[in-house]
């Protein structure tokens, strides 16, 4: 492979949507950011420089980084977050991977504006296994804020309640024509050539939203799922949750139409609390975007089509070829059940009523324990033999209480909180249940684990059979992916390798959720053989 220097300089810049102009948090002055592109074996070295009044980190999302967790990015768990004034370079090879990832700032609600594609092309001389595309469009969906949304969180977790929603989303950063206010270049366009097949990779790169995206008039190929191929197969509509990518074949018209047409995504919602309800459109155009064509606008399912959710999960499937086997874990040495889902910690304000549900604050948990951000990293305390005081290895891997999804909810949803990993021996089977526990309603949560891709083996609603369930467990060709939509009300199961030693994060993609406390951390011990240990910290680290 080769080496591929990329510069991010986190500068402030001034950004215009929707008739309102704010200064936001950029790299290089671009919203979305810039495309990183790699081949499968590339080493990439990305210079990262902290010009803002924050502290910055940059997680490279669904890169394995197998033993170079340093460059994982998550703040407070493989690194401290870069210091104004101070610089880190992100270094790291992509082995055995090839597809569409995203990058995105991991601390605090910054990823709202700091996130751009992550591409690999496959090595030269490999092909992809489906039609050679013409050419390749990235679609990245995003949400935009009038406000800013560091102060929208953090006037959240004061009060306790639910953060403000996003004004719009965004397709390549452009909410489209179907807002209130949106001027001339507030909109996406594509220009295509009819008769060719297009390679589209979508990102979800929104905080908040699983969103269903459809173009009028075109039927969509999907061919990959979080940067591993699927069987392919034909979707009028695809659904993808925020942490998810996935690369879709679009083939033009055979002759040029007399029409234009809307690529459009709208929100999938289960929850039961604020949410936005807007649709993002961009133009797909043949020819002369002069001409006044007609706009032909797709049909998007309701807000609530969970048949439809559930029927496109169904049908992602693994390649599972000589070539791309389905490599699931068969002998499994620890297996675990958690529950995920919202509750409440008391309100510690004086003399004020929290926002929360009951007058308490919003709280999110893993086994009922919310997750506390330690004020240093994790990754470099356990490499330092200094964990004492920042974390606790006795996670409680089994929930010492959960209610039933369709049970009446407790009247005690409090949640204790606490910094707290699990510890893997390097090279065990790992099979997880998730579990959503709604007991503050049903709410469908997308589990991102770093460090890994996972086989999504079983997924249901209700709650989890241990006696039945797993004798529907797909063994030969489940879809492999490093975030899974767990259903509302329902559960997924997931089984990985713990083959990459090192402090790697699992929480919710929903960034409310996130910054509630649904995440936890697993350690993956050092193996035997020299090639099975984590590599010492790069000098420039940062320090906290
Ligand atoms: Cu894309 Cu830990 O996140």
């Amino acid at each position: 492979g080769k080496t591929r220097h990329y510069k991010f300089n986190i500068q402030m810049k001034n950004v215009t949507r929707l008739c309102h102009t704010k200064s936001m948090v950029t790299v290089n002055g671009k919203f979305p950011g810039p495309s990183i592109f790699a081949r499968e074996g590339d080493r990439l070295l990305i210079e990262v420089v902290n010009n803002v009044q924050h502290n910055i980190s940059i997680h490279w999302h669904g890169i394995r980084q197998l033993r170079s967790g340093w460059a994982d990015g998550p703040a407070y768990i493989t690194q401290c977050p870069i210091q104004t004034g101070n610089s880190y370079v992100y270094n790291f090879t992509v082995i055995g991977q090839r597809g569409t990832l995203f990058w995105h700032a991991h601390i605090s609600w910054l990823r709202a504006t700091v996130y751009g594609p992550l591409i690999i092309h496959p090595k030269l001389g490999d092909n992809y296994p489906f039609t050679k595309p013409y050419k390749e469009i990235p679609l990245i969906f995003g949400e935009w804020y009038n406000g800013d949304p560091e102060e929208i969180i953090k006037q959240a977790l004061l009060t306790g309640g639910g953060p403000n929603v996003s004004n719009a989303y965004t397709i390549n950063g452009f909410p489209g024509p179907l807002n209130n206010c949106s001027a001339k270049n507030d909109t996406l366009k594509v220009r295509v050539v009819p008769g060719k097949t297009y390679l589209l990779r979508v990102i979800n790169a929104a905080l908040n939203e699983d969103l269903f995206f459809s173009i009028a008039n075109h039927s969509l190929i999907v061919v990959e799922a979080d940067a591993v191929y699927v069987k392919p197969f034909r979707a009028d509509t695809v659904l993808i949750a925020p942490g998810q990518t996935t690369n879709l074949l679009l083939e033009t018209k055979s002759r040029f139409p007399r029409a234009n047409f809307f690529m459009a995504a709208s929100p999938y919602i289960t929850g039961t609390g604020k949410f936005g309800n807007s649709t993002v459109a961009g133009i797909l155009e043949y020819g002369n975007p002069g001409r006044k064509f007609p706009v032909f606008k797709p049909t998007l399912p309701a807000l609530n089509d969970t048949v439809f959710a559930t029927d496109f999960a169904s049908k992602l499937r693994s390649l599972a070829t000589r070539q791309f086997p389905a490599n699931v874990p068969v002998k499994i040495d620890r297996r675990f059940f958690f529950t995920i889902g919202l509750g409440t910690t008391p309100c510690d304000r004086a003399n004020v009523t929290c926002k929360g549900p009951k007058g308490a604050k919003f709280s999110a948990s893993v086994n009922n324990v919310s997750f506390v951000r330690p004020n240093t990293a994790l990754l470099q305390s356990h490499y330092a033999g200094k964990s004492r005081g920042v974390y606790g290895s006795d996670f409680p891997v089994y929930p010492t209480r959960w209610f039933n999804y369709t049970g009446t909810p407790p009247n005690n949803t409090v949640v204790s909180k606490g910094t707290r990993v699990e510890v893997l021996p390097f090279g065990a089977g790992v099979e997880l249940i998730l579990q959503d526990t709604s007991i503050l309603g049903a709410e469908s949560h997308p589990l991102h684990l770093h460090g890994f891709n996972f086989f999504v083996v079983g997924r249901g609603f209700g709650n989890f059979d241990p006696e039945n369930d797993p004798k529907n467990y797909n063994l030969v060709d489940p879809v492999e992916r490093n975030t899974v939509a767990v259903p509302s009300g329902g559960w997924a199961s997931i089984r990985f390798l713990a083959d990459n030693p090192g402090v790697w994060f699992m929480h919710c993609h929903f960034e409310a959720h996130a910054s509630w406390g649904l995440e936890m951390a697993w350690l993956v011990l050092d193996g035997n053989l020299p090639y099975q240990k984590m590599l010492p910290p790069p000098n420039d680290l940062p320090k906290c």
